[in-house]
């Protein structure tokens, strides 16, 4: 009953701190002689913001965003919206933008534009989990700790609902997200 209440998991505590730790020294690597500012984008990248900035051996910033969709019709996401925002001037920093997951590409597009609206030094963004699938807008991303099939997923930030965030893994809710996906 429990493993169904919660899903299957599809990628382990394990697997996921093998990975983040591999993301963390190329970002270290990267960034050795720059100013790097992690934003992470709430509530989402909570976890996986906590242990990748942990994982970086670099004297960095922090900060965070907070976003939402602004509900639309049908399967329509809406509009994205910035409910907190971080200081707007970011002249001399290098800015690494960190989500939960890439899927039709439109908040991280979103973002990254106000990001450079604010002229930073530069700008890359980092995701933990990447559905190619279902990109409507092409956007890069620099670095991906996993890709996944078009699948719903929660868990280690990623909610349903706003539940399940709490989850140590990425999990599938097929049940649920089939009910999700319904208009
Ligand atoms: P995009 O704007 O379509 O790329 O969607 C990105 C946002 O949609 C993410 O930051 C998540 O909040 C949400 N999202 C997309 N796919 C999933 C999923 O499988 N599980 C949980 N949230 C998701
Ligand atoms: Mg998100």
């Amino acid at each position: 009953m429990r493993g169904k209440i919660f899903g299957k998991p599809i990628i382990t505590k394990e697997e996921m701190r093998k990975r983040i730790k591999i993301l963390g020294q190329q970002i270290t690597e990267d960034y050795a002689d720059k100013d790097l500012l992690m934003v992470g984008v709430l509530k989402g990248a909570f976890a996986f913001f906590s242990d990748l900035t942990r994982a970086v051996r670099l004297p960095l910033h922090v900060d965070f965003l907070i976003v939402s969709r602004a509900k639309a019709k049908g399967r329509s996401p809406g509009r994205v919206k910035i409910i907190s925002d971080i200081a707007k001037d970011l002249s001399g920093q290098d800015v690494l933008l960190v989500e939960d997951i890439v899927d039709s590409g439109e908040t991280l597009t979103f973002l990254k534009k106000k990001m450079i609206e604010r002229k930073p030094r530069s700008i890359k963004c980092c995701t933990l989990l990447d559905k190619p699938k279902g990109r409507e807008v092409d956007v890069a991303i620099d670095y991906i700790g996993f890709s996944l099939p078009d699948q719903f997923v929660v868990g280690y930030g990623l909610d349903f609902e706003d539940k399940y965030r709490n989850l140590p893994y990425i999990a599938v809710l097929d049940k649920i997200s089939e009910r999700a996906k319904k208009p």
